[in-house]
């Protein structure tokens, strides 16, 4: 179910950049369990990260997996992971626009990367039946959801590890 860079324009490998041959076969597969929805049909219009963005946004589950929600309005704050779908994945050395130097991939959060799986912190505002409303994404409309955690201050946050 590979999707087509929707702009080859934004994919074109940039002085300095290192793509890599990819393996022939996967080593594992996923399960898409939901969609998320968006106000953001290209990646120009994307908030960089989510952090930065209050736009309410939906996570929608699909069938089998709506069951998987029980408690999970008890908390404030999710961990949401999704599949950047439409990033291409063979680039190791990129030179982002806002640095305009090589940097390996493993070093930025671009979406660009072997597996391209993204994370967002995100704020839960609202819990109907298999569709949650949340701040805090930066994905495009329809971008497939890999998992959803409850975020844990005292576990996720760096901030709070021991000095
Ligand atoms: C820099 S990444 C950060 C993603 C996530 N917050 C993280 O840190 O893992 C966010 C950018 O990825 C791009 N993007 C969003 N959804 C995408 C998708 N479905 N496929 C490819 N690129 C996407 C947009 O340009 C967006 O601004």
């Amino acid at each position: 179910m590979r999707r087509m860079p929707e702009n080859e324009a934004e994919h074109e490998t940039r002085p300095g950049e290192i793509a890599v041959a990819l393996p022939a076969r996967f080593d594992a597969g996923i399960y898409f369990i939901g969609s998320i929805r968006t106000p953001w049909q290209s990646r120009a219009d994307c908030p960089k990260n989510g952090r930065g963005s209050q736009e309410i946004c939906s996570i929608e589950l699909f069938e089998p997996y709506a069951a998987a929600l029980a408690g999970i309005e008890a908390f404030s704050h999710l961990v949401v992971v999704y599949f950047m779908d439409r990033a291409r994945r063979d680039l190791v050395v990129q030179v982002p626009r806002h640095l305009g130097e090589p940097r390996g991939t493993f070093a930025l959060r671009s979406p660009v990367r072997p597996n391209p799986i993204a994370l967002s912190v995100v704020r839960l505002l609202k819990v109907e039946g298999s569709r949650l409303s949340v701040a805090g994404l930066d994905c495009l409309d329809r971008t497939p959801l890999v998992d959803l955690k409850p975020y844990y201050a005292s576990v996720d946050s760096a901030g709070a590890d021991p000095p």
